[in-house]
């Protein structure tokens, strides 16, 4: 195969010797030669003539032998950007988008392309300042400049770029002030003929006063998530083009200007998270508004505003922590396009009134943490409603409903569907055309709308739009389009995974792509009404149609000066150029083999619940996660463990979530990971805490679960006994058991906790309990092989001595812990304390002859004393004795132990919740199994064997058994 190679290449050589006489100006062709020196993976055809012009380089566009354009989005360049790429000077467009590889500073003598309208640079890594020459390039219309990693000031320059239509500058590293013009400098506000104002996610401060004016034709404006102070200029109440307004999160204080009520055309307007003050802003006159947001601001406290319950284009409104009161009125729910509300965090009382006519597409309400006593929901209400944090979710009548719970506020969105395609699968990096059921390899990449006009994920109609137009309007297949991964991401972009497949063929070829990637990035691609603003970020593409052999690569090696060659040095440059190529190629391979195992999920098949994210598992960017943990500030951190440390946060809409955070030396491999969160997203049980999300990206691994509020129940045990009373107790070891039940019988494959104890249960608002921590079994057998953790030496106590001499794992080792567990609820105590095992305390002690506390006076918690005269007390020693037994096979199993609690809280005329043994709550149907039965498979085998694998405990001491 090597010789095959070499000899293609010296063919192509010699091929190209015909081109000696070029058709292209050699001061373009000598650039050109330049600019590859610095570049890897640059075109083949690039190697096969020095002819730019006459032999049609992919993505290189001649007039009259000069380079006028060139389009070379995604394509998996690598390197830097040299100097001479200043001297195209007819060059007009120059698209380098998604080439991640693309690194350094941009040179200045980019400022000598004065032919340049178009300028896209996003989605590379570049570094450095943005260079003040830049202002050279006077028919500039298009600068997107966004997502890599420049930094420093914008220079003020880039407001003497009178023709710019476009200018996005979002997602870098940009500090300092927005430049205004003065009488010795340029400044943005001289940008009269801009439409996109595109700031977002930098670190821009100071204030924007003097930028703004009634001559600018503003479309968009985006300064969000900066550190922006001052106050919001008057001055923007004057460009009434404005459509989209975003200054959330920020440092912006005062009053809102009143003139804003003079945007009639604006469709979004977000203030959230910034200093505002005095009275809440009146937006009646803005009767296009679809998406307001002024969350987490410091307005005076008020009765919900008017405006709320008049616009009728309102889709989406949030009010959180706004110092609203009084009740809410019920009118807000009949508003004709509502979508969402959030008002969590105010102080609404009174009764929730959703009765009547509410809207169809009304699908969040989130109100968490306001004063409501009691709520009246209509039945045909079927969208998500929490009342968590109310004081309507203590009432016994109403705090099993699901309403005060947030589990089930887990992001339901559209994917795609493939279920006409039937049981077809496809190797792990090609994906499955809906157009044709056939396998290829996609175009991928993640689009992000930064301003959506709706809220509503689970909207079919919206999605398939954008289906059928991105298919049209990019010349493709109909049909031949996969969209997955539809989520809001903190800073409150919508991004959608999409895949485009090719329309003959398995791949698409090198000019096709670099086609698609520029009207992707240069926006010719218009999304559907109600999308908005987007950029596209592509996932280089390495699949090239036309390749030799496997390799299935067209882009060239680097390092190889094949132009020059043409006239020097054939043979050594050749062979040497075939052998790096081969090289190039094997290491290309071997890194398409680790590409993200989670790939293959977004091509399940739908009929049965979806692919596994829709089920619950979503995925999370490592950068959304980062944000919502403020950088895993230590103030977040709420726990660690064996396999890291836990951390709350908050997500967008209001969810609480516990994010773990594997260390460096507890990461597992991909397939394990992927395996795990399979396993435990198909795990739903009301008494298990769910898992809500993960994060595979940038090295890390983090499972992102429902936050539950309570602490753990050791906690409340230790510190707030006082409030469990016996009944609490009772029903608190009743969900715990019907949790662990679940996992032992329900869950497929059956799941041993193998660390139950009083820390991994959780309590909620109501005290319900949630058994957490389960199906880590991998992550905690590797902990255990380095370092004792405090958690493994805290499972002590709780360990089953016939797994420990034996270690033959089963059910029954979660039964004995089950039994410590509940003599830790009876006693208080912790499982070993001064140098005592509580169940060895509780057999010595245990008296059948006295009849008042058992033999347990001295035991027992002092805050439950009273019950210990009960039967249902004693009964409830008896099974923690026999759930303690020495003998695995005379313990109970779980689901018997959930019978007799059931039993005597019905004996002592308490309602057990529920009259089924083991409540099955699983939310995918019968057919789920069987559809990742593959995946299934290795769960269970993955998960046996770590369990014969499980290493000795040597560091046991204590003295049970
Ligand atoms: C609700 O709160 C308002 C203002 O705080 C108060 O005036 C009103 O009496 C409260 N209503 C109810 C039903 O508690
Ligand atoms: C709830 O609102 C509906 C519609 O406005 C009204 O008819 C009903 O009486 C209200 N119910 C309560 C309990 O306030
Ligand atoms: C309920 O709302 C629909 C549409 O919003 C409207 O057509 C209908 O008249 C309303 N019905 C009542 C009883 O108000
Ligand atoms: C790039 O986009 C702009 C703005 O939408 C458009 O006017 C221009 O024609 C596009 N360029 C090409 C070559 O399609």
């Amino acid at each position: 195969m090597k010789a095959l190679s070499i000899l293609l290449l010296i063919f192509m050589i010699l091929a190209s010797l015909r081109a000696l006489f070029c058709d292209t100006d050699p001061q373009d062709v000598a650039a050109l030669q330049s600019l590859i020196k610095g570049w890897q993976n640059f075109p083949s055809s690039w190697e096969a003539s020095n002819d730019p012009c006459g032999a049609q380089w992919d993505g290189i566009m001649c007039n009259n032998g000069r380079v006028i354009s060139m389009r070379l989005s995604s394509i998996n360049l690598q390197g830097t950007l040299s100097n001479s790429i200043g001297q195209f000077s007819e060059l007009a467009y120059l698209d380098l988008s998604s080439n991640s590889g693309l690194s350094g500073p941009l040179p200045t003598s980019i400022g000598n392309l004065r032919q340049l309208t178009t300028l896209i640079l996003a989605g590379c890594s570049f570094t450095g300042g943005i260079p003040e020459e830049l202002g050279n390039l006077v028919q500039l219309s298009f600068l997107a400049m966004n997502s890599n990693r420049f930094t420093g000031r914008i220079p003020a320059s880039i407001g003497l770029l009178n023709n710019l239509f476009w200018l996005d500058l979002s997602e870098n590293q940009l500090s300092g002030p927005v430049p205004i013009s003065s009488a010795t400098s340029p400044g943005l506000d001289l940008l009269t003929h801009t439409k996109h104002f595109h700031f977002s996610g930098n670190q821009l401060t100071g204030n924007l006063n003097g930028l703004f004016s009634p001559s600018m034709r503003l479309e968009h404006i985006l300064f969000d998530n900066n550190q922006l102070t001052g106050p919001i200029p008057a001055e923007l109440g004057s460009i009434t083009t404005l459509q989209i307004l975003r200054l959330d999160n920020n440092k912006f204080t005062g009053a809102v200007p009143t003139n804003i009520s003079n945007l009639v055309d604006l469709n979004v307007l977000n203030f959230a998270g910034n200093q505002l003050r005095g009275t809440m802003p009146d937006l009646s006159t803005l009767t296009k508004l679809n998406v307001v947001d002024l969350s987490n601001n410091s307005f005076d406290p008020s009765a919900i505003p008017t405006w709320m319950l008049t616009l009728k284009t309102l889709a989406s409104v949030a009010i959180a922590s706004g110092g609203l009161y009084g009740q809410i009125p019920n009118r807000i729910f009949t508003l004709p396009g509502l979508q969402q509300v959030i008002l969590s965090n105010n102080a609404f009382n009174g009764t929730l009134n959703m009765t009547g006519n509410i809207t169809q597409q009304l699908q969040r309400v989130i109100l968490l943490n306001n004063r409501i006593v009691a709520a009246k929901i209509t039945q045909s209400y079927n969208g998500i409603l929490v009342l968590v944090g109310n004081p309507v979710c203590l009432d016994p009548e109403f705090s099993s409903s699901h309403f005060c719970s947030i589990q089930q506020d887990s992001i339901i969105s559209y994917t795609t569907s493939v279920t006409h395609c039937g049981s077809t699968s496809c190797s792990s990096d090609q994906s499955l055309d809906p157009a044709n059921c056939g396998c290829a390899y996609p175009y991928m990449g993640r689009v992000f709308f930064r301003s959506p006009l709706f809220a509503d994920l689970r909207n079919n109609e919206h999605f398939q739009l954008l289906e059928a137009s991105l298919s049209t309007e990019l010349g493709l297949q109909p049909g031949s389009v996969f969209l997955s991964d539809i989520h809001f991401t903190s800073d409150d972009y919508l991004q959608v995974q999409v895949r485009l497949f090719p329309s003959t063929g398995t791949s698409f070829n090198l000019s096709e792509i670099t086609r698609i990637g520029f009207d992707l990035s240069n926006q010719t691609y218009k999304p559907p009404q109600g999308f908005g603003p987007y950029y596209f970020v592509a996932d280089p593409y390495v699949h090239f149609a036309g390749a030799d052999d496997g390799g299935k690569s067209q882009v060239s090696t680097g390092a190889v000066a094949g132009i020059a060659v043409a006239c020097g040095l054939i043979l050594i440059a050749v062979t040497s150029g075939a052998i790096f190529a081969l090289l190039q190629k094997r290491r290309s391979r071997e890194l398409s083999g680790q590409t993200n195992p989670f790939a293959s999920w977004g091509i399940a098949k739908k009929d049965s619940g979806g692919a596994p994210q829709l089920k619950g598992a979503r995925f999370f960017s490592f950068d959304e996660l980062k944000n919502c943990t403020n950088n895993f500030a230590e103030n977040n951190e709420i726990g660690s463990g064996g396999y890291g440390k836990v951390y709350k946060a908050i997500l967008v809409g209001g969810t609480n979530v516990a994010i773990k955070r594997a260390e460096y030396g507890s990461k597992q491999g991909a397939v394990e990971f992927k395996n795990e969160i399979e396993l435990l997203s198909r795990v739903h049980h009301k008494n298990l805490v769910s898992l809500i999300g993960f994060c595979y990206e940038q090295g890390e691994q983090m499972l992102v679960y429902e936050y539950v509020s309570n602490g753990t129940l050791r906690h409340n045990l230790q510190a707030r006994g006082i409030y469990l009373d016996w009944k609490k107790r009772l029903r608190i070891a009743l969900g715990s058991a019907r949790g662990l039940a679940y996992l032992h019988e329900l869950a497929d494959p059956p799941i041993i906790h193998r660390d139950v104890k009083s820390t991994n249960i959780l309590l909620d608002g109501n005290f319900k309990p949630k058994v957490a921590d389960f199906g880590l079994s991998k992550l905690v057998a590797d902990t255990e092989k380095g370092h004792i953790s405090t958690q493994v030496k805290g499972t002590l106590g709780y360990l089953d001595p016939e797994y420990y001499m034996t270690q033959q794992l089963s059910e029954k080792s979660d039964v004995y812990s089950f039994g410590v567990v509940m003599l830790e609820i009876l006693s208080g105590r912790l499982p070993i304390s001064k140098g005592r095992y509580i169940v060895r305390e509780f057999r010595m002690a245990i008296n059948p002859n006295d009849h008042n506390y058992y033999g347990l006076q001295g035991i027992v918690d002092p805050a439950i004393h009273d019950a210990a005269h009960t039967a249902g007390f004693r009964r409830f020693v008896q099974l923690a004795m026999e759930c303690v037994d020495e003998s695995a096979s005379r313990r109970p199993t779980m689901n018997s132990v959930v019978k007799e609690i059931e039993a005597m809280l019905h004996s002592e005329g308490l309602s057990s919740g529920s009259s089924s043994t083991v409540e099955f709550e699983h939310v995918g149907t019968a057919s789920t199994s069987h559809l990742y039965s593959g995946q299934v498979a290795t769960a269970r085998s993955n998960s046996s064997s770590s369990t014969a694998e499980e290493p000795p405990r040597p560091e046991l001491k204590h003295s049970e058994p």
